[in-house]
């Protein structure tokens, strides 16, 4: 699925990192990330976290930026080509090629809500930590706190009268609940584990340059949609744009729809 959507990340990494970089300054923070840092990022999508902390690691750090889609980690290596401090590699979460405590921060945005099993990622994680090294991690907050998401999902739910993605299936809010969160944390084995929660809203030029840019970057969605018959994909499309007209703040250029995160962090004994 998400090497299907490497284009659209690639495409667009710089909305992306604009729409997140206060809250992955909190992420790098709550990593305690700092020259000469060590960092692993999984789930890295197209890098923009780990370069961030590459930034602030300096040449004398090291980042690795992982992922389980080679499409998604070709994108990163190139993104990060002109870093000599920055390496790639194609992992899953839950299966790091990397020895024992081999870093001093393992970060993950977005990411640790599509393990299989989030605790398992987070141990996963802690394996590959030195002792006092730090996890943190980025997920969305509750679909109600991130319409500019959550409106898109509906539609296609409404369209074919169901709950989508289908429960069960780990989806962009499987780890919405701050309590979950901590829990995955400390089941990994993480101590003086903390959740913070950081207000998100997402813009874009119209509703129609909100519908365009997030029906091509969430995974599921892009999976879904190009398979549809046209009347149907109209129909998603109108009733997306219904649903999102009353949330939409008129902004300057645009719109802005609401968005919230958590990041959960903890340390390795
Ligand atoms: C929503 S994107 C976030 C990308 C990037 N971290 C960012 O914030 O720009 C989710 C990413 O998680 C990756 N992913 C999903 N399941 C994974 C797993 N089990 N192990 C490693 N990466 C995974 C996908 O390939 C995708 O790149």
């Amino acid at each position: 699925m998400w090497n299907g959507v490497a284009g659209a990340w690639d495409a667009q990494a710089d909305f992306v990192e604009r729409h997140m970089a206060t809250a992955t300054t909190a992420l790098l923070e709550a990593a305690g990330i700092g020259v000469g840092s060590e960092v692993l990022e999984v789930a890295c999508g197209p890098g923009g976290a780990g370069i961030a902390a590459a930034g602030r690691a300096g040449d004398t750090g090291r980042v690795v930026l992982a992922d389980v889609a080679p499409g998604m980690v070709e994108v990163a290596a190139r993104r990060s080509a002109d870093l000599p401090h920055v390496s790639t590699s194609v992992c899953d979460q839950a299966a790091i090629d990397a020895p024992d405590a081999s870093f001093d921060a393992v970060i993950c945005r977005h990411g640790l809500m599509f393990a299989a099993e989030p605790e398992a990622a987070v141990r996963e994680a802690s394996r590959v930590l030195r002792p006092g090294g730090r996890y943190a991690a980025l997920t969305w907050d509750s679909r109600t706190a991130n319409p500019w998401l959550g409106l898109l999902l509906d539609a296609v739910g409404a369209q074919f009268g169901t709950t989508f993605p289908p429960p069960g299936v780990p989806g962009p809010f499987s780890l919405d609940d701050p309590a979950r969160l901590a829990d995955a944390l400390r089941g990994g084995g993480l101590e003086d584990v903390r959740v913070d929660r950081m207000s998100t809203p997402m813009s874009a030029p119209s509703l129609q340059g909100w519908w365009d840019r997030v029906q091509q970057l969430a995974g599921p969605l892009a999976l879904v949609l190009p398979s549809l018959e046209p009347e149907v994909r109209n129909a998603i499309h109108d009733r997306a744009l219904e649903y999102g007209r009353p949330v939409a703040r008129a902004i300057e250029n645009g719109v802005e729809l609401p968005g919230s995160v958590l990041i959960g962090s903890g340390r390795r004994p």
